[in-house]
C-alpha cells in the first residue's frame, strides 16, 4: 500500500480561520487551531494567518477550503471576505510560501467531501457567516454550487435569509423555521437522497429536529474534507 502523506487542511470562514493536519487514515493529528479572519479579509492578511498557522507543523501536503467560487486554484468570488479575492492565484500564492503542493476548492464542497456516502444525489448545506452548498452523484463532486445566492421566498437570497446575521436579529426558533424552509424548497429541487447539514451554526438543531433525510455533520468537516480532496481530484474524470 502506498504511504499517503499529511495534509495540512485550512478552512477559511467569515469570521474564523481553522487549521489542522489530517493524518494519513484520515483522522485529525493534534490539536485544530483556530484564528480570526483578519478584517479586512484581503488576501495578504489572510495569506500571513495561513503561514503562521503552518510553521512547526509537520505536513507534506495543503488543503484549503475558500468561502467563494475557486476554478484551478484560483479564488473567482468571495462575498464574505474582499474584493481583492477576484481573480486571485491562491494555490500557486501558498504553494510558493509554504514550499509544498496545494489545492484549493470551495469550503462547502470540501466538507461534503468528507461527509458523503458516495450514493445517488447527496448535498451539504453549510450555515456559518454565509451558506454553503455542495452537490454529489455517486460521490463525484460537481464544484461551485452557488445555491446560497439564489432568491427564495421575500426576494432575498437563502444566504441573506439564514446568515448568522440574520439569526442574531430574528433569534434562533426563527431561524431554524427558515433553515427548515430552505431545506424542504432544495429538496423539492433537487431530489437530493441525502442532505448534510454543517457549518458552525448547524449545532443550533437537534437530530430529531430535522428530516430523516438530513443528517447533522462533524463540525470537523471543514478540515476533514482536505485529504479527500486529493484523493477526488485523483479519481478520473469522466
Ligand atoms: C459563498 C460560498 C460559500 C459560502 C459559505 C457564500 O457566501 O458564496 O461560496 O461556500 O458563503 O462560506
Amino acid at each position: 500500500m502506498t504511504r499517503q502523506p499529511a495534509t495540512l487542511s485550512f478552512d477559511i470562514g467569515g469570521s474564523s480561520i481553522k487549521a489542522a493536519v489530517v493524518a494519513p487514515d484520515g483522522t485529525l493529528q493534534g490539536a485544530l487551531v483556530v484564528h480570526a479572519t483578519p478584517r479586512p479579509a484581503v488576501p495578504d492578511g489572510v495569506l500571513l494567518v495561513l503561514t503562521q498557522l503552518a510553521s512547526g507543523l509537520a505536513f507534506e501536503r495543503v488543503s484549503v477550503g475558500f468561502p467563494g467560487v475557486v476554478v484551478d486554484g484560483i479564488t473567482l468570488s468571495a462575498p464574505n471576505l474582499d474584493g481583492g479575492w477576484v481573480g486571485f492565484p491562491l494555490a500557486d500564492e501558498l504553494g510558493r510560501r509554504l514550499g509544498r503542493s496545494v489545492k484549493v476548492a470551495n469550503d462547502a464542497d470540501l466538507a461534503g467531501l468528507a461527509l458523503i456516502e458516495g450514493r445517488g444525489v447527496e448535498m451539504v448545506i453549510t450555515l456559518g457567516t454565509g451558506m454553503g452548498a455542495g452537490l454529489y452523484l455517486d460521490g463525484r463532486l460537481v464544484p461551485n454550487l452557488e445555491l446560497g445566492h439564489h432568491p427564495f421566498g421575500d426576494g432575498r437570497s437563502y444566504e441573506e435569509r439564514v446568515s448568522d446575521r440574520e439569526l442574531a436579529v430574528i433569534g434562533t426558533e426563527r431561524w431554524k423555521v427558515r433553515v427548515l424552509e430552505t431545506i424542504a424548497q432544495i429538496r423539492a429541487v433537487w431530489n437530493f437522497r441525502r442532505l448534510h447539514l454543517g457549518g458552525g451554526n448547524a449545532r443550533l438543531f437537534q437530530p430529531s429536529e430535522l428530516p430523516a433525510d438530513v443528517a447533522l455533520a462533524d463540525n470537523r468537516a471543514g478540515v476533514l474534507g482536505g485529504a479527500c480532496l486529493y484523493r477526488e481530484s485523483s479519481t478520473p474524470r469522466a
